[in-house]
């Protein structure tokens, strides 16, 4: 084998450049470490570079994926445009050339999770998808190697940045959701277009792929529960902080006795647990195994460094898997392909949770026997029940604030759409669920 690992690098974007930057800041490092010269030989990319500050005088540059996907020094091929379509060429090429392909796109692997994985266990190149989850924090590789020996129960993780940063900042400074947005966007933790943020779709592509290293199948991203934190108001963040908890986006997956349960959505988790602390656009990930117990890892989930940080543990990774000779990869799940199944995620009507219930009432007192007879009448047990004031504008409302013990979800839906019929209930009944 030559003494240079040359790598194929598509996109020089944020994350992209950070990989140009890291591997040339780094190389001595990275030769002691591996023995060989890891070198970017060619580049794609549709946009000027000239300004980004990197020296591409020995790379080839050009705007054609296809001049790197067809040249047969390039061994690893690094996917960082994004998107569905040219990036799935790229990957899926790449794996059927028997090249490795390393990517940080989570769209990509959770919404074709089947097609992708089998042509990586198929192909005798490596893939690797470091970069796909919570950024900088090496989740992946914790889930495939630290704790292989373990079977894992359950994940619980804040894995979006921006609606981490957007639900801290409506804590720390009590702005509404929409106030927080626009302050995240101004400093650049949201997009102009934050949908896929917000509504949990990015955070939901990142279950899809824990799923699959925790549980060794292959799950279907439109079985998944998601739902964002759009409609999560400065009322319930203020009454939740008052009975010790954080709202927070998680996404949470586990075995159950019936099946896997999956779900993005927002939820109460209380302040003693360490991902209530975890503020900003940070991420963290708690991971159960039947003899490790809980874990947490915690960093920068997103940005151009920490992304960058991942992506080139996975070149590395790639590089020592070649030295070491590349006749049976490692496979890229958490098990062997005869293992592999397709797995259902069980709907949310099956599912249990603790649930906080905040009630707008203007007449709390009297409503109290209605209100509980709809939820004993389902089967719903509360664990406390409080009765509230909004403040400021709101000073004249009144709310009946229910914490329940674990219910089932079908139930739960219907008794609030009966409560909701109830004429003491001035709005719809917000419904959050606890997460412990
Ligand atoms: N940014 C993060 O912090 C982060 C974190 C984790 C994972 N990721 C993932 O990493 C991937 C890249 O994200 P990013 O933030 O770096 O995106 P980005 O800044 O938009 O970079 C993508 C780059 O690819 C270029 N491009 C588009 N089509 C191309 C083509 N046909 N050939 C060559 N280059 C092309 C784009 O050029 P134009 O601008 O001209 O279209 C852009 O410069 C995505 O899958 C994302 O989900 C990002």
């Amino acid at each position: 084998m030559e003494d240079t690992i040359k790598i194929g690098l598509c996109g020089l974007g944020t994350v992209g450049s950070g990989v140009f930057e890291l591997l040339q800041e780094n190389a001595d490092l990275i030769r002691n470490r591996i023995g060989r010269n890891i070198i970017v030989s060619r580049v794609a990319t549709l946009d000027r570079y000239d300004n980004l500050g990197l020296d591409l005088s020995k790379t080839q540059v050009s705007d054609s994926v296809d001049d790197i996907l067809r040249d047969p020094e390039i061994n690893i091929v690094v996917e960082l445009i994004g998107g569905k379509t040219i990036a799935k060429k790229i990957v899926l090429e790449s794996l059927q050339k028997g090249k490795s392909a390393v990517t940080a796109n989570k769209a990509l692997l959770a919404e074709y999770t089947e097609e992708i994985f089998q042509a990586a266990y198929r192909s005798k190149g490596n893939l690797g998808f470091e970069a796909s989850v919570a950024g900088g924090i090496p989740i992946v590789r914790s889930i495939k190697q630290g704790f292989s020996g373990d079977r894992i129960d359950k994940f619980m993780g804040i894995v979006n940045g921006t609606a981490n940063y957007i639900l801290s900042a409506m804590s720390s400074e009590g702005v509404d959701f929409d106030q927080a947005l626009n302050d995240a966007q101004k400093k650049g933790y949201a997009e102009a277009d934050p949908t896929f943020d917000i509504e949990g779709i990015d955070a939901a592509h990142k279950v899809i792929i824990l799923m699959a290293l925790s549980f060794n199948g292959l799950f279907d991203f439109s079985q998944l529960y998601v739902e964002g934190i759009t409609g999560i108001e400065s009322i319930d963040i203020a009454i939740a902080e008052e009975s010790g908890y954080a709202i927070k986006l998680l996404g949470c997956a586990a075995r159950t006795e019936n099946g896997y349960e999956g779900k993005v959505c927002p939820a109460l988790v209380d302040k003693k647990n360490m991902l209530a602390a975890v503020t900003g656009a940070f991420n963290a990930v708690s991971i159960w195994g039947n003899f490790v117990g809980e874990t947490l890892s915690y960093g920068a989930g997103a940005g151009s460094h920490p992304t960058a940080s991942a992506v080139v543990s996975d070149i590395i990774e790639t590089a020592r898997l070649m030295i070491a000779g590349m006749d049976n990869p490692v496979p890229p799940l958490n098990t062997g392909i005869d293992a592999l199944t397709r797995q259902d995620i069980l709907p949310m009507s099956e599912t249990e949770s603790e649930y906080y219930l905040r009630i707008a009432s203007d007449n709390a007192e009297t409503s109290v026997d209605d209100i509980l007879k709809i939820l004993g009448d389902a089967a719903i047990n509360l664990k406390s029940m409080e009765q509230k004031s909004g403040s400021g504008d709101l000073s004249l409302q009144k709310y009946l604030i229910l914490f329940t013990e674990k219910s089932n979800e079908e139930q739960m839906q219907s008794a609030i759409q009966k409560l909701n019929t109830l004429s003491v209930v001035a709005k719809p009944v917000k419904m959050i669920r606890v997460e412990h």
